[in-house]
């Protein structure tokens, strides 16, 4: 983004703020789309950041939403049902009859699409679409070996008595989520090719056609300085790789990280420096319960930022490197955005601008910790208007 209307925007709304550009994110989209085969279709995934759902809504096909407080956050942005991926290890009866509630039409048929992640889900989704007498479409989730999604055995097991145990239930395909920050392209056509394996048994052993293919790819973003990824070359790569499942079967692609986070920067302002047992310290408004970088360690790695000074203030003095610690405003020696950033100038009242924070920080801080407020969330539309579309929040409050 533009430095002054950057300026403009923190001197408007303070800090610290998370602050999300829709331009950024349209064309972050448009980039996306143009480099996979163009049958694919984008699904969002809620969780990286649930402030831009109206806005992404628009610019892709689908939203994963993976928790009733995500679906109820949808349904305030009047988002449709039929652009629903419901996901997510837990289910309940009462989550699902809510939904199918709100899903049913007069005919008594249903849009929504849910994962089944267990059998006990097969079993919930089931008796829900029976009891409401409609069909759900659903997506058998292959696990990549964790907590999430089946084994093909339970997978089979499903496939094997559908039409005994699972007459309302109407077997799309396969979800399978790999991980997030994949960089190995080996890693994913294994991966690709597994998933089309367990397809193909489920059609020439159970006689189930699967139409689709919902794909978490597990885009990575580079956050940190000297990070080396090619990412058009990676999804050159990631695209080839594709290209024959994509003349196969519907394929979608669901996407956090990958579409959200360049589109938010971070601002917080240094509100004190010291020098402690020979450490500098500058002491930011805001800090790690508000900003959080997958695969940060120890606070050592660098991430890509801008520092907003007032140049005025500064003086032939000030020109010598030192390195900073950049700690926020809890009471934990934890609270270390930042190692040993080697910075020039640095003043009380200069602003840091994070870059590429437009996932999973917004949702991931711990931001009840020490009941601090909650950052305000300023959106930029296209035609540059701003607007705060959560003010500052108090975490804490006392019922009298
Ligand atoms: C099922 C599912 N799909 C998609 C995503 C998005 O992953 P990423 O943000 O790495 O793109 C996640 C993230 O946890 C997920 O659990």
């Amino acid at each position: 983004m533009d430095k002054l209307v950057m300026k403009e925007l923190i001197k408007k709304f303070g800090t610290p703020t998370f602050f999300f550009d829709e331009k950024i994110l349209r064309d972050r989209i448009e980039y996306l789309r143009s480099r996979m085969p163009e049958s694919v279709s984008l699904c969002y995934a809620v969780k990286a950041n649930a402030f831009i759902i109206p806005y992404v809504a628009k610019l892709v096909e689908r939203l994963e939403v993976c928790s009733p407080g995500e679906y109820d956050i949808c349904k305030k942005y009047m988002i449709s049902t039929s652009q629903m991926v419901i996901s997510g290890v837990h289910k309940t009866k009462d989550y699902i009859q809510k939904i199918v509630t709100d899903d049913i039409g007069e005919n008594g048929s249903c849009c929504a699409i849910y994962t089944i992640e267990s059998l006990r889900h097969g079993m919930i989704l089931e008796d829900v679409a029976r009891e409401m007498g409609t069909t759900l479409q659903v997506l058998l989730r292959l696990s990549s070996g964790n907590q999430f999604g089946m084994d093909p055995i339970d997978i089979f097991e499903i496939a094997k008595y559908q039409i005994e145990k699972y007459p309302h239930l109407s077997v799309k395909g396969i979800q399978y989520f790999s991980g997030t920050q994949r960089r190995s392209m080996k890693k994913n056509a294994r991966e690709i090719a597994s998933v089309c394996e367990v397809m193909d048994r489920l059609r020439l052993d159970y006689g189930l056609k699967c139409e689709e293919f919902e794909y978490g790819t597990g885009f990575p973003v580079c956050y940190f300085q000297g990070e080396e990824f090619e990412e058009e070359n990676f999804l050159k790569d990631f695209s080839e790789a594709f290209s024959l499942v994509a003349s196969n079967y519907k394929v979608t692609l669901e996407i956090g990280r990958g579409i959200a986070a360049s589109c938010g920067s971070y601002v917080t302002q240094v509100v004190d420096l010291k020098t402690v047992s020979k450490q500098n310290y500058a002491i930011l408004d805001g800090g790690i319960h508000q900003l959080v970088y997958y695969g940060q360690t120890m606070a050592m790695r660098h991430p890509y930022y801008d520092l907003y000074s007032d140049e005025k203030q500064y003086s032939q003095t000030d020109e010598e490197i030192k390195n900073w610690n950049l700690c926020g405003s809890l009471c934990t020696t934890n609270d270390i955005v930042v190692k040993q950033l080697p910075i020039k100038r640095l003043k009380e009242g200069d602003f840091f601008v994070f870059h590429n924070t437009g996932a999973y920080s917004v949702t991931e801080g711990i931001a009840l910790f020490l009941s601090r407020e909650l950052p305000k969330v300023v959106l930029i539309k296209e035609n540059g208007d701003a607007a705060l579309v959560r003010d500052a929040v108090k975490t804490f409050t006392l019922n009298s």
